[in-house]
């Protein structure tokens, strides 16, 4: 069925200055520092993972928008993070609650009061800190001016605007600045509605907004980002038990999707970084190429938000055991993870090079899962007589999976391109194909190519994809 292709055999499929040979590849060793991150923003505005935002108008503030490619990966993080938390589970249902929301939501969190950042600024140049992340509290990193900054104010994070016409008190709302308000607000609807009971989690994946002083490293730090939480409710006394299984389960997940563990760690916070919500919380995290930086928090977060709610709204959100004949207000175990934070970790430890012939090949190796196209079909020439069977072949694969069709430039600079983007196989349509109904599928990762009859493609791409 399936018929290797020998380094000897020419390969109708290459071009004589592209052949990709096996044994001609050197590694390249990519330092994890600022080239890295110049390489993968670089990598990201050629091939359509990532855009400043309202370029043509000289950009918007640390303000993204994902490409034809970018939106891929970002949905494909996202799908792959709501099949293991709520699609492979039986105890956790999903939600996906309103951006906008009235003020007595965020003053039952705490967020009115508490979601704060200090606020300092240089009484020399002007430029604007927040204090807990000076290195040196003394000396404007700007212009080095000393003991210049102003006292610290308390800078709340959230967005405010006005639901309708009138821009009166009545109707301030405030874009939501955690996901994890919606889910707490619609407890009880979703306990009735899904006949759960604890410990069982509700998840939500969508955009937050926080007004962020110092946003910045590309999409690390953003107004405007997508989160990917769960909330799950617990009896009281087993908090530390999953306290420490959710801290182990999202460690993992990182794993699992292709970050080397020398580059992830889980970090217990210290006391005074605790958020005013929680009573212990671990990150899990990654090393940029700046340092150790926050993927995702695992919090525990008690009773608050739940009595705090019940307080405020005057509703009842605890939880009936019939078993034991007992009430209680669930504790809660929150893993809340940035979607697109975690894209652009997947990015930069996806990002490889290597030499092939004397030329740089640069490679994403992406998890299949995560990979934006997983196959490309490429035809070997524009020519009419190929164009039938590719698409033909372009069909039936992308009836399955997502998959690029490109028949522009030489096929050696497509291979190229489909390493640059991170698919994981290629499926060449060459003059053969004509007369043997076979094509040549093509690795990402080893470059090896395979000839495979058209009637076994599916099950041939089946072993590789997701
Ligand atoms: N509900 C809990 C909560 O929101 P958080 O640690 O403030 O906790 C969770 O946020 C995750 O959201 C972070 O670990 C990070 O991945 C992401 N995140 C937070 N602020 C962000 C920002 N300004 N830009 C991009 N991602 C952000």
């Amino acid at each position: 069925m399936l018929r290797p292709m020998s380094d000897a055999e020419p390969n109708p499929t290459d071009t004589a200055s592209t052949t990709d040979r096996v044994e001609e590849v050197v590694p390249v060793d990519v330092p994890n520092d600022e080239t890295l991150m110049e390489r993968v923003v670089n990598l990201s505005k050629r091939r359509g993972f990532v855009f400043p935002s309202a370029e043509i108008y000289g950009g918007f503030r640390s303000t993204y928008d994902y490409g034809p490619i970018g939106v891929l990966l970002l949905r494909n993080v996202k799908d792959a993070w709501w099949r293991s938390m709520v699609q492979l589970r039986t105890d956790v249902v999903g939600l996906d609650a309103a951006i906008l929301s009235p003020p007595a939501v965020w003053e039952a969190s705490g967020h009115l009061v508490n979601f704060t950042d200090p606020l300092v600024d240089c009484r020399k140049c002007k430029s604007r800190f927040r204090e807990d992340q000076l290195e040196d509290p003394t000396t404007c990193p700007t212009c080095g001016a000393k003991d210049s900054f102003t006292a610290a104010r308390q800078f709340n994070l959230m967005f405010k605007t006005h639901a309708g016409p009138v821009e009166e008190d009545a109707a301030v709302a405030y874009l939501r600045p955690e996901t994890a308000q919606g889910i707490f607000t619609n407890f009880a609807n979703v306990l009735n509605a899904s006949r759960k009971r604890p410990p069982f989690g509700i998840a939500q994946i969508g955009k937050s907004f926080r007004n962020e002083i110092t946003p910045g490293n590309f999409v690390f730090r953003t107004r405007e980002f997508e989160q990917m939480e769960m909330e799950y409710f617990v009896p009281p006394d087993e908090v530390e038990h999953w306290y420490e299984y959710w801290c182990a389960e999202r460690y993992n997940w990182y794993v699992e999707f292709g970050i080397p563990e020398d580059r992830l760690r889980m970090r217990p916070h210290d006391a005074d970084e605790l958020s005013h919500y929680s009573s212990g919380t671990s990150d899990v995290e990654f090393a940029f190429p700046w340092g150790w930086g926050e993927l995702e928090g695992v919090a525990n977060r008690g009773d608050y938000d739940l009595t705090q709610h019940a307080t405020h709204s005057g509703e009842k959100l605890d939880y009936f055991d019939q078993a034991s004949g007992t009430r209680y207000t669930p504790h809660v175990i929150e893993p809340a993870a940035g979607a697109t934070r975690a894209m652009m970790a997947f990015l930069l430890a996806a990002y490889d090079e290597e030499q092939v012939r004397g030329e740089t090949r640069v490679v994403l190796r992406l998890h299949p899962r995560l990979a934006p196209y997983k196959a490309a079909v490429l035809p070997l020439s524009r020519k009419p007589e190929l164009a039938g069977v590719a698409s033909e072949v372009h069909t039936m694969v992308a009836d399955r999976w997502m998959t690029d069709y490109d028949e522009t430039q030489a096929i050696g600079k497509r291979y190229r391109r489909q390493d640059e983007l991170g698919t994981p196989v290629c499926v060449t349509i060459d003059f053969e194909t004509l007369e043997d109904r076979a094509v040549t599928v093509r690795d990402r990762d080893t470059m090896a190519q395979v000839r495979v009859p058209i009637d076994d493609l599916m099950a041939v791409l089946g072993e590789r994809l997701p």
